[in-house]
């Protein structure tokens, strides 16, 4: 019968070798490959906000002098392992033994202490600059709630809340709009994460954190909440949409207005305000004024369902308000019985919601 043997020496090459050209791919290549594919997948070394900026330069520093190191070590571990393998005609006898050498341990110990110590300076820097902005007079203040499992998004100065979609002007260097943040959360911890825009910042119940973004082009951006908050922790998205500044000031007066009353979709409005559907939901303007569920003022001005769970289309809501349960389970709303008849109805009045 035929034993295993161990591993060959050759496989033994091969395992360092593939192991090595995987993390230089996954550390240095992809980054740069990821950055230019026009996927919409977001990416720390494409920032375009001024605090991602600054992160982005303390994580090259960081990844610079990591790569050094990396260099140093890795090249005299090979050096070494090649120069000083056992050859035959060896005589098998140990290399001198070298003890309290004081040049190697002072060496070994100074290094690392000016190392750290550079990567603190660097880092302590670029936090103060992040945390210290002073917001300027007239900054967009918002407050972020976070829920399990959505963003609850509020413009305390102009009167607006929606959901899972935050809307801020553009800043140019003529005029600069950032926008400063607060961030609540009303259960669990949750982590506040628009890679391209700023660091990730935790939402924590019973405190209120800050930060601040400035985007500097107009566009969409991805986000996400990014500490496990539960089961459908992966389905608490968020976009950030940022606009020139006149689309936004038009943005502003259209989530201002309130629904109007379509007599075409009455009866479902009814079914809507005789259910228990107003008890967590507000519609502006109207007698609904929940505050448990996302605020559905202008449901339909929104591109997704279930913060990010499912595209916001007609087909998707009938779907979502039949049983949210089979679309993200665990979530809050419950299965509301409803026949397909009234199905249909409710869905019309919730159309109406632009
Ligand atoms: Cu909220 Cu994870």
């Amino acid at each position: 019968m035929k034993v295993h043997l161990p591993r060959k020496k050759s496989s033994f090459w091969a395992l360092g070798a593939a192991s090595f050209l995987f993390i230089a791919t996954t550390f240095l290549v992809g980054p740069v490959f990821a950055a230019d594919a026009a996927t919409g997948v977001t990416n720390i070394f494409k920032p375009l906000s001024t605090p991602a900026q600054a992160i982005r330069e303390v994580s090259l520093l960081v990844l610079a002098i990591c790569a050094g190191i990396f260099l140093v070590v890795g090249g005299l571990l090979a050096y070494t392992v090649v120069r000083f393998r056992r050859r035959p005609g060896d005589d098998g006898r140990e290399p001198p033994q070298i003890y309290g050498s004081n040049q190697l341990e002072f060496a070994w110990t100074v290094i690392p202490i000016v190392t750290v110590f550079v990567l603190f300076l660097a880092t302590a820097r670029t936090i103060y600059d992040v945390q210290g902005a002073a917001p300027p007079a007239d900054a967009l203040n918002v407050t972020v709630v976070g829920h399990q499992w959505w963003w609850e998004i509020r413009y305390p100065e102009l009167g607006i809340v929606t959901a899972n979609e935050l809307h801020v002007p553009v800043s140019e260097p003529s005029q600069r709009r950032p926008t400063f943040l607060k961030l609540e959360s009303v259960d669990v911890a949750h982590s506040f994460w628009v890679p391209q825009l700023a660091g990730k910042t935790d939402v924590i119940p019973n405190r209120e954190n800050r930060m601040w973004i400035e985007p500097t082009q107009p566009g969409t951006y991805v986000g996400n909440c990014a500490e496990y908050c539960g089961l459908q922790h992966a389905h608490m998205l968020l976009r950030v949409i940022v606009h020139p500044g006149e689309e936004f000031t038009k943005w502003v007066a259209e989530q201002k207005q309130t629904s109007a009353d379509d007599p075409q979709t009455r009866a479902g409005r009814d079914l809507f305000f005789s259910t228990s559907c107003i008890n967590c939901h507000t519609v502006k303007g109207t007698q609904a004024a929940g505050t448990f569920g996302p605020d559905l003022t202008h449901l339909m001005s929104r591109e997704t369902l279930g913060a990010g769970t499912a595209p916001n289309t007609a087909e998707k809501l009938r779907a979502w308000v039949r049983d949210p349960q089979t679309i993200k389970e665990g979530c809050n709303m419950p299965n509301m019985q409803l026949t397909d008849n009234e199905l249909d109805q409710m869905v019309a009045y919730l159309l109406t919601l632009k």
